[in-house]
């Protein structure tokens, strides 16, 4: 199956805003996760696959911190404090991938886990 690209502007979002300040990304935007313990962003992917699948995050980290996330699929934890190591600076955008199994209509969050909140979000390629 292609994979396809869902934009974190267009996806729900928990305590973070869309801006789009810092050049490099794709679509409209991206999602500045506030700065908190518990901020998400949460796709809803229409397309499955019944084996695992690459799920791939764009993002930004301007800070030297690791700004760790957690991903849920459907509920379910796939990857516990996935890194999101500092990309060198908030323009600079690279990709972190994780394989979980996504059926249709999935819904794959990705939630900080420190207090630092998450990186800049720019998209999901499943
Ligand atoms: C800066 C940057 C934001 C980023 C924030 C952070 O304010 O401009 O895009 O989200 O730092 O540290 O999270
Ligand atoms: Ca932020």
């Amino acid at each position: 199956l292609a994979s396809a690209d869902y934009e974190a502007e267009d996806a729900t979002v928990s305590q973070g805003l869309v801006e789009s300040n810092h050049t490099g990304y794709t679509g409209r935007g991206f999602v500045n996760y506030d700065n908190v313990a518990g901020s998400y962003v949460e796709w809803t992917v229409p397309s499955g696959a019944s084996g695992p699948t690459d799920l791939t995050f764009r993002f930004a980290n301007g800070t030297t911190a690791n700004r760790a996330m957690d991903v849920t699929v459907n509920g379910t934890l796939v990857a516990d404090d996935l890194a999101f190591p500092g990309t060198g600076a908030w323009t600079t955008w690279r990709t972190v991938t994780v394989r979980a199994t996504v059926a249709a209509g999935a819904k794959i969050r990705a939630t900080a886990v420190t207090a630092n909140g998450g990186p800049n979000v720019d998209k999901l390629t499943v």
